[in-house]
């Protein structure tokens, strides 16, 4: 024991590598050790590492976005922060988070993902842990789709083995593939451990257009009746949506068995945006451009876009995608 004190306080003060050459085969192995062990915490110090000082959730920070950013999607704002303050303050998850997120274009799908994303991991989109799937990307060719399922399935459980606490975003579902996204149903089951790594703390987003018309419809409806959009509730989106979304063929979720199953824990609908959305979204485009928000300047944005159904006008037909380059051209 003592020889050992002595080794660290000399290791401590002097070269390691003169010390290594002068020891015995066991004390060259503490030393070595300890070396290693300093080497690698500097080195997790400094790079991102799967653990709370680079993962940890922002519960205030999510609800401050959700409530300060996103416009017009009550009910998309307060399913995603139910669903990721219960499943992330739950220490022993029986599953893996599955939200999937649907909409009109330009609604705030892969906006939401992102503020997600930098509530939970210090890097944001650019963490490690995060990884983004874009169906026409990924996953161009119809006749290898026996090879993706295979790379989709290796993907995913390298990445879960090398952090438990991963984020999966799966974009343009609707042009993945049918059958391809079953590939992944096992890891979004009720198991404990699959071949000796556990699901259970990763997270998986799904964005799609598909159901897309019944939100809108839904939604139009309202408007029509004369009652507030704050009035629509999920139930009165719920089940045409996941009805939508399953008997579309032309959606990756064709009845995929992940609906099936109820592996799917949220459907959440983004409603069409409004003129009044639109001119928010680009009161905020010019505040992040450091510039002061010019109200007359935002009617003037919002009013030139257009809107749907042609007779009403009710609501925006590229939501509000593209605010940020008209932004150059109107100031
Ligand atoms: N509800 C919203 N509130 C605030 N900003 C929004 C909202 N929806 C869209 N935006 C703005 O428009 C941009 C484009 O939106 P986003 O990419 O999230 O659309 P999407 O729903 O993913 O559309 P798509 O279905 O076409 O992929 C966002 O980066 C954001 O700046
Ligand atoms: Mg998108």
């Amino acid at each position: 024991m003592k020889l050992a004190h002595i080794i660290l306080l000399v290791t401590a003060f002097s070269s390691s590598s003169v010390l290594v050459r002068a020891f015995d085969p066991i004390t060259t192995t503490v030393v070595v050790g300890i070396g290693a062990t300093l080497g690698r915490t500097i080195y997790n110090y400094l790079r991102e590492s799967c653990d709370p000082k680079w993962i940890s959730f922002n519960a205030t920070g999510l609800r401050a976005d959700l409530d300060s950013k996103l416009f017009g999607q009550h009910i998309a704002s307060r399913i995603i922060f139910k669903a990721l303050n219960g499943f992330l303050n739950n220490e022993n998850p029986k599953k893996p988070l599955v939200l999937s997120l649907h909409g009109w274009t330009g609604t705030g799908k892969n906006f939401v993902s992102k503020m997600i994303a930098e509530n939970i991991y210090r890097e944001g989109m650019d963490s490690k842990f995060v990884h983004v799937f874009t169906s026409t990307l990924h996953f161009p060719h119809l006749s290898h789709n026996i090879t993706y399922k295979a790379q989709l399935q290796q993907w995913i459980k390298g990445n879960v083995s090398n952090c438990e606490r991963s984020l999966f975003i799966f974009d343009e579902m609707d042009k993945m593939q049918p059958g391809l996204i079953d590939s992944i149903k096992p890891y979004l089951d009720y198991y404990d451990k699959l071949d000796g790594v556990s699901y259970r703390k990763s997270i998986f987003i799904f964005l799609s257009n598909a159901g897309g018309e019944s939100i809108t419809e839904t939604a139009l409806d309202f408007w029509k009746a004369g009652r507030g959009r704050e009035e629509i509730e999920l139930k009165d989106v719920e089940t045409a949506l996941s009805l939508s979304v399953f008997n579309n063929n032309k959606s990756g979720f064709f009845h995929t068995s992940l609906i099936d199953k109820n592996l799917v824990d949220f459907f959440v609908p983004f409603l069409p945006l409004e003129y009044q959305h639109v001119v928010q979204c680009v009161m905020a485009g010019m505040r992040d451009r450091d510039m002061d928000p010019d109200a007359d300047v935002a009617d003037q944005v919002a009013r030139d876009l257009v809107y749907f159904p042609k007779s009403e006008r009710v609501f925006s037909v590229k939501g509000c995608k593209t605010i940020d380059s008209k932004l150059d051209y109107y100031t």
